[in-house]
């Protein structure tokens, strides 16, 4: 059924071709971003719900700089739990049904045969997976059962924003080598395959906790950075490497899949074919 939507991160990468995809599934979209929107502030997120009296907020704002939450832990949570829990609470105030985007960084990635939605969250390895999952747990305090879906993803990819299909593809192009970190286990997913797979979550329904993600998986980022190349039909040598040697400020999950059984066979693409798709629509831009 037709549903009014306000899509808050709506200039994110994510928001982008949501807007787009649930446009194409017949809901009226109302996207909505900084510095208009900034869901930190109450009166901001009120504001935004009176005026667009969303019948469903789907919640794609964030800070998502995973290795700089580690020193801005504050603006993190500010955002991503404390912001959550407004839009949460003015949902409620207005009716309002939330959609909200999670992670599979909520979970510490030690299960390797991957996370099922009504897994229990936490402990979080990171300052940024403990941001979300603290989002989450005040998200369902917040409202009531029934009246909110809290949805986890994973690997993100898409048009317009920072990601690992692009950083690759432009490597590939500049070096005679790449290494990539072959020790963390999840499943790639398109910005628009996501989309199409929370848009018949919003049409079923769904409420609680579900996971949306590719298909086809797990695999390791070197996996992904190895078919990226191949793909692009470079002669790039991908090379395995551990995530110690890489150093990054933030822990990521080792095991973090995100098993999404719950969503039809239809909507959830092989990782790869989808990969295909979105390389082939890159090179007629
Ligand atoms: N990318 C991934 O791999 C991944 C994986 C799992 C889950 N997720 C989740 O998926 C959702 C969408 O992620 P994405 O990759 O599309 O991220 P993104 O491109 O960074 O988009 C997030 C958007 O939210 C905006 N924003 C930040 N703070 C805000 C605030 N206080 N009020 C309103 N808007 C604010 C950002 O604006 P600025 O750019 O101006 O800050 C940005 O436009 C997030 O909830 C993220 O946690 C992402």
């Amino acid at each position: 059924m037709k549903k009014r939507l306000l899509l808050t991160g709506g200039l994110g990468m994510f928001g982008r071709d949501a807007a787009a995809i649930f446009r194409e599934s017949g809901h009226e979209v109302v996207p909505a971003d900084l510095p208009d929107l900034d869901i930190s502030e109450k009166r901001s997120v009120r504001r935004w719900l009176e005026d667009v009296r969303p019948e469903v907020v789907v919640n794609a704002a964030a800070y998502t700089n995973v290795d700089g939450a580690e020193t801005e832990r504050d603006a993190a949570f500010r955002v991503n739990a404390r912001g959550a829990e407004t839009v949460a609470k003015v949902c409620r105030e207005r009716g309002a049904f939330l959609v909200h985007l999670s992670t599979d960084y909520v979970f510490p990635g030690e299960k390797k045969e991957g996370y099922l939605p009504g897994d229990e969250a936490g402990p979080a390895i990171s300052a940024y997976g403990e941001s979300k999952l603290e989002g989450e747990r005040r998200i369902a305090a917040a409202l009531p059962p029934g009246r909110f879906l809290i949805c986890r993803t994973q690997w993100l990819y898409g048009r317009n924003g920072k990601n690992f299909v692009d950083t690759i593809a432009r490597l590939a192009a500049e070096r005679e080598f790449i290494e990539i970190v072959d020790d963390q286990w999840g499943v790639p997913t398109w910005t628009k395959d996501l989309a199409g797979q929370l848009s018949w979550l919003i049409e079923s329904g769904a409420s609680g906790f579900a996971h949306a993600a590719g298909g086809g998986g797990p695999v390791t980022w070197f996996d992904f950075g190895r078919e990226i190349v191949e793909l692009l039909g470079s002669k790039c040598d991908v090379r395995p490497m551990t995530s110690e040697m890489l150093e990054r400020p933030a822990k990521r999950p080792r095991y973090g899949w995100l098993r999404n059984e719950s969503i039809p066979g239809s909507l959830v693409r092989h990782w790869k074919e989808s990969l295909s798709t979105y390389l082939e629509e890159g090179k007629s831009e």
